[in-house]
């Protein structure tokens, strides 16, 4: 397969697995580009790329704009603090006043489930989902993926273990998406308060013990406790969450394997995973940002390759 089957990357769970393999395959030959002396590639000399950030974000914003750039694309960059959104103008009006200035792929981070779906529908350009609330991030769960190919060899029949605060977390419901088509096995640990009732009938198991969840897995993706999302208390303190849920080297010691550490960031360090986890030889968290370039890369120019010059 050549072309991928959605016209617009909005989540996993519109992916097939096909799409999976193609992304992927197009990433390898971009992570050889971007290792290259010069870094850059002529493909996307004829498209401009308006970056639309309503939330905050270090590594998904900068590496869309990189990935971009090295496609030689145009680029245009917006974040909703600094414009006219604070005067009140809707996210459609927002859209169509940027798109009016001839762009084609539009990469947008929104608080709203199902922002992308929305502005899909209602605007006539490409849409990536760039992070919808607490919904989908799928460009992070295709880089989480294709990290653990890199680390593993593959993803299919691996288990993997989802440690934290899943109830707000996007990057949990993507990589359960992502993970279970690529026919690995997932399993989500945290406190009660944090995992989604309905996690069951997505094929997920829940694992209460973090020690047990540890043995069983091959890799565990770390997530942070979000507390901006919070608006009740989920657990007493934050202090009685790290003993229970956080990830330190006497944890990992005591295991009878080495298994791979990620986390998509940012990092709470001292809460969910501690400074030296993060930063030892089992964790991957740096080698997901930089292969979160080439993927993004790839994404965008697959769906590029749809557009009608
Ligand atoms: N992983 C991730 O989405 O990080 P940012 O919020 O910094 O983009």
């Amino acid at each position: 397969m050549s072309k991928l089957s959605v016209e617009h990357l909005l989540g996993i769970k519109y992916l097939k697995e096909t799409d999976i393999d193609l992304i992927f395959k197009t990433a390898d030959h971009f992570k050889e580009v971007i290792n290259r002396p010069i870094k850059k590639v002529p493909s996307l000399r004829d498209i401009t790329i308006a970056n639309l950030f309503f939330e905050n974000s270090t590594r998904t914003k900068l590496s869309f704009e990189l990935a971009e750039k090295r496609l030689s694309a145009d680029v245009i960059n917006f974040s909703a603090g600094q414009s006219s959104v604070k005067k009140g103008e809707t996210l459609i009006d927002t859209v169509n006043n940027i798109l009016a200035m001839k762009v084609d792929i539009v990469v947008m981070r929104h608080a709203s489930v199902g922002a992308g779906v929305f502005l899909s529908k209602h605007v006539d350009a490409k849409i990536i989902n760039a992070g919808d609330g607490t919904h989908e991030h799928p460009t992070q769960a295709l880089l989480d993926s294709y990290s653990i190919r890199e680390k593993l060899g593959s993803v299919k029949g691996k288990k993997i273990v989802i440690v934290g605060d899943v109830l707000h977390s996007r990057v949990a419901l993507s990589n359960i998406f992502a993970l279970q088509l690529q026919g690995a096995k997932v399993k989500v640990c945290g406190p009660t308060t944090l995992i989604p009732k309905y996690i069951s009938s997505l094929g997920v198991e829940v694992e209460t013990n973090l020690k047990k969840a540890l043995e069983w897995c091959d890799v565990a993706n770390v997530l942070r406790v979000q507390h901006e999302r919070m608006d009740i208390k989920y657990f007493p303190s934050t202090r009685e969450y790290t003993q229970l849920f956080g990830i330190n080297q006497e944890i990992l010691d005591n295991l009878d394997k080495k298994i791979v550490i990620m986390h998509p960031g940012p990092i709470n360090r001292g809460v969910e995973i501690t400074s030296d986890v993060a930063d030892s030889d089992q964790s991957i968290i740096l080698n997901q940002v930089e292969n979160g370039v080439a993927v993004r890369m790839a994404a965008i120019y697959l769906l590029a390759q749809q557009i009608k010059r």
